[in-house]
């Protein structure tokens, strides 16, 4: 598909996060440098999903706040929206696997917009969980999205990650 418009829409965290086993400061989040680099390599708006109420810099603190969102199945208000998603025609979606899934956050994000007809290409960091359950979270939330295989990079890796990520691209057919 090399001429659709394209959306990356994205939710990073900055802060202190736990990479390789010890707490680290990061100051872009893991998944806002690999939505960077999907860019450079695609084109497309980048699209921060932010809610209003943010996450703490405190690592703990924010592993207490997202446990507790996920138990109630919470929907955390969003501080920013898209004002035309109808253009888009693929969606790139970007999220850390926190708890084995995406944030609760960009479920309320999934919620609040039309995918029907549109393609999903996930993409998540994580420290060990892969994606997780998301890409099944996805499909559940986008029923009449065409969701593709999505991408996992390891937290610590996405510096090196330039070659998963073409590769991924091609294998999808995004890229040529
Ligand atoms: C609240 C929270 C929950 C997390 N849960 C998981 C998890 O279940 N599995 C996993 O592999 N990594 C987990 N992680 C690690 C993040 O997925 C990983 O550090 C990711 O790269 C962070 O991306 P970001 O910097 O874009 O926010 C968690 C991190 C946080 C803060």
């Amino acid at each position: 598909m090399p001429h659709s418009k394209i959306l990356i829409a994205y939710f990073s965290r900055r802060g202190n996060n736990y990479l390789n086993g010890r707490i680290t400061n990061l100051a872009i989040g893991n998944t806002e440098i690999v939505a960077q680099k999907i860019q450079k390599l695609m084109g497309g708006d980048l699209f921060e999903i932010k809610p209003v109420k943010q996450y703490p810099e405190d690592y703990y603190e924010t592993i207490e706040i997202a446990k507790e969102e996920k138990r109630k199945n919470a929907r955390p208000e969003l501080a920013n929206r898209l004002e035309d998603i109808s253009s888009y025609e693929v969606v790139f979606l970007g999220y850390p696997n926190w708890w084995g899934t995406m944030p609760m956050t960009v479920f309320t994000f999934l919620e609040s917009y039309d995918f029907s007809g549109k393609t999903i290409a996930p993409f998540c960091t994580h420290e060990g969980s892969g994606l997780g359950s998301s890409e099944r979270d996805i499909k559940k939330l986008c029923p009449n999205a065409n969701v593709l295989p999505g991408l996992a990079i390891r937290g610590s890796n996405v510096n090196q990650a330039d070659k998963d990520i073409q590769n991924w691209l091609l294998k999808l057919g995004l890229l040529t």
